[in-house]
């Protein structure tokens, strides 16, 4: 696929604290849609592509994604661009709703379809009337818009999750306020703006990091326990700890944030929905660096 080239410098301060926390994986902004002329050393491949465009639920792998400073995109399918909010509107995750992660969905002809097990598709308009409510949801207690997108959404989203809560599909809108990751850390920026991912709008994962974690797990995981945008080959496992901004391809420049940390979602197998009897792998992955502490606020309990 795609080939990747990385400008190598000395490495972030930020990467002392990486080791310190169950991170796996890292967090990156779009520093630039344009060619610069720049030294660069070819550092591994794109192997997949792949949006979330519900938050916490399945992944859909793209043959090719527009990369815009909001994220990956194809067509009408963005990433983190629609959201499940509880009747507190909180947007909630897979850590609450580990069920989440079984709810797939795809897009054609003005419709997100949504399927999961069990349940007939649905198909939700990728536009609604303004008569439907804006609604300001929390992410990480920061406020966010979203259009609600209808009863019948909200009916069948809760019934495949099989809560006792009642839920409503939420959709972001360009011109709504974003959340700005700057309030959570502060390696962030002021022009830096999401719609409902954690944090970056990127998040990029070597195949080798996940071998690597392989080797102490006795179940092993893949990637979709990471839920990483752009997976990459070729290159040994934490190389990508010494690279500070990639291109991909002639166009796609990226810049590392941070570390992305780890919770308890990791845990929840993407085929099943079911959290792993024994925290496994966010368990390894803490033993490997110690102390979690950078991972609060982002390391809920979850709730069942
Ligand atoms: C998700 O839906 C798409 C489109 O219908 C389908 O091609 C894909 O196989 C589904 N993925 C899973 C894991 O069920």
């Amino acid at each position: 696929m795609f080939t990747m080239e990385a400008i190598v410098r000395h490495r972030m301060l930020l990467m002392s604290v990486a080791g310190a926390g169950a991170a796996i994986g890292f967090t990156w902004l779009v520093l630039s849609l344009r060619k610069k002329k720049r030294k660069l050393r070819k550092v591994g491949e794109v192997t997949q592509l792949i949006v979330y465009p519900i938050k916490s639920c399945k992944g859909v792998p793209l043959p090719e994604a527009e990369c815009s400073v909001h994220g990956l995109r194809n067509g009408l399918l963005r990433d983190r661009h629609w959201a499940v909010s509880n009747e507190e509107k909180t947007v909630v995750s897979a850590r609450h709703e580990p069920r989440l992660v079984l709810i797939n969905s795809s897009s054609d002809q003005g419709f997100l379809t949504l399927s999961a097990p069990e349940m007939e598709d649905l198909k939700v308009p990728l536009t609604h009337p303004s008569t439907n409510e804006v609604v300001t949801s929390r992410v990480l207690g920061h406020l966010v818009q979203g259009r609600d997108c209808g009863d019948e959404a909200s009916h069948w989203i809760t019934a495949a999750l099989r809560s006792r809560h009642v839920y409503r599909l939420l959709q972001f809108e360009d011109r709504m306020k974003h959340r700005n990751p700057k309030d959570e850390y502060v390696l962030y920026t002021e022009n830096d703006k999401v719609a409902y991912p954690e944090l970056s709008p990127l998040h990029v994962l070597s195949e080798a990091a996940v071998e690597d974690l392989n080797s102490r797990l006795e179940e092993k995981v893949t990637f979709r326990n990471f839920r990483p945008n752009i997976l990459i080959s070729g290159c040994g496992a934490y190389e990508e700890d010494s690279w500070e901004e990639i291109q991909i391809g002639r166009d796609v420049t990226l810049k590392r944030v941070m570390p992305s940390i780890r919770c308890l979602f990791t845990t929840v197998d993407p085929d099943t929905g079911i959290p792993h009897a024994k925290n496994e792998p966010l368990k390894t992955l803490r033993r490997r660096s110690g102390n979690h502490h950078l991972g609060k606020g982002l390391c809920k309990q979850m709730k069942n």
